[in-house]
């Protein structure tokens, strides 16, 4: 049904889930599960890096082993929510840069509006993992993918906690090229384009701004 796009079915994934679902889960809680979940999410999302092999010496001979390809990896999270997702993300790969876009979506049009970006100058060097917990319309992310693009980013994987089937098929029909890590696609968007059931507002929940 889906071309490029692969829901994460694991028990563990789907447990942590369901707490950030909740309304009674607080924000020290929330923040701490959406990092839990993104270092679990990693596994997917890295499964296509490259690899090369290296000469090394073990205690006991020597060995070709591999090691990662090139250039350490990209995290683009997407302000703010996205923010939510970097630290695990950072453990995983200690060696990756970190880009920012600012992205916020027009909470009457439900347009991308833009304020601020700033990506290492080699970006089009590396692999790019842009992170956002909440992939709704497709808006916001298609907007990161596309001025990812045009900096020169060739190979950019999308990583959403909660994505709605608009969002995700939106994503798809733009930018066949990126592959798409969910945890869960839910049912549907409501008149205000909040994912349903979803787990309301990710920016706010994460930072306590409501
Ligand atoms: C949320 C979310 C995504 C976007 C998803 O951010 O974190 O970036 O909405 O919606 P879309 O797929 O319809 O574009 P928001 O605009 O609320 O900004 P915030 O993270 O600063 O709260
Ligand atoms: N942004 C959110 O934070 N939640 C939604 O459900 C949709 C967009």
């Amino acid at each position: 049904m889906y071309k490029n796009t692969i829901e994460l079915n694991h028990p563990l994934i789907q447990h942590k889930v369901t707490l950030l679902r909740d309304i009674n889960t607080n924000h020290k809680d929330f923040r701490e599960i959406i990092n839990e979940i993104s270092g679990l999410m990693m596994y997917e999302a890295t499964r296509n890096l490259e690899l090369e092999y290296i000469e090394i010496q073990t205690p006991l001979e020597k060995m070709s082993s591999p090691i990662l390809k090139g250039k350490a990896p990209l995290i683009v999270p997407i302000l703010r929510a996205g923010l939510g997702m970097v630290e695990r993300m950072l453990e995983a790969m200690p060696h990756a840069k970190v880009g920012h876009i600012g992205v916020y979506r027009n909470e009457e049009t439900f347009e991308p509006v833009y304020y601020f970006c700033k990506l290492p100058k080699d970006a089009a060097e590396r692999n790019a993992f842009v992170v956002d917990p909440m992939l709704a319309t497709g808006g916001s992310a298609n907007f990161a993918i596309d001025y990812l693009k045009k900096k020169g980013v060739g190979n950019i994987t999308l990583m959403c906690i909660l994505a709605a089937p608009e969002g995700v098929r939106k994503v798809e029909e733009v930018h066949p090229d990126v592959k798409i890590v969910v945890c869960k696609i839910d049912r549907e968007l409501n008149n205000h384009r909040y994912i349903l059931p979803g787990l309301g507002d990710a920016g706010d929940r994460i930072f306590g701004t409501k």
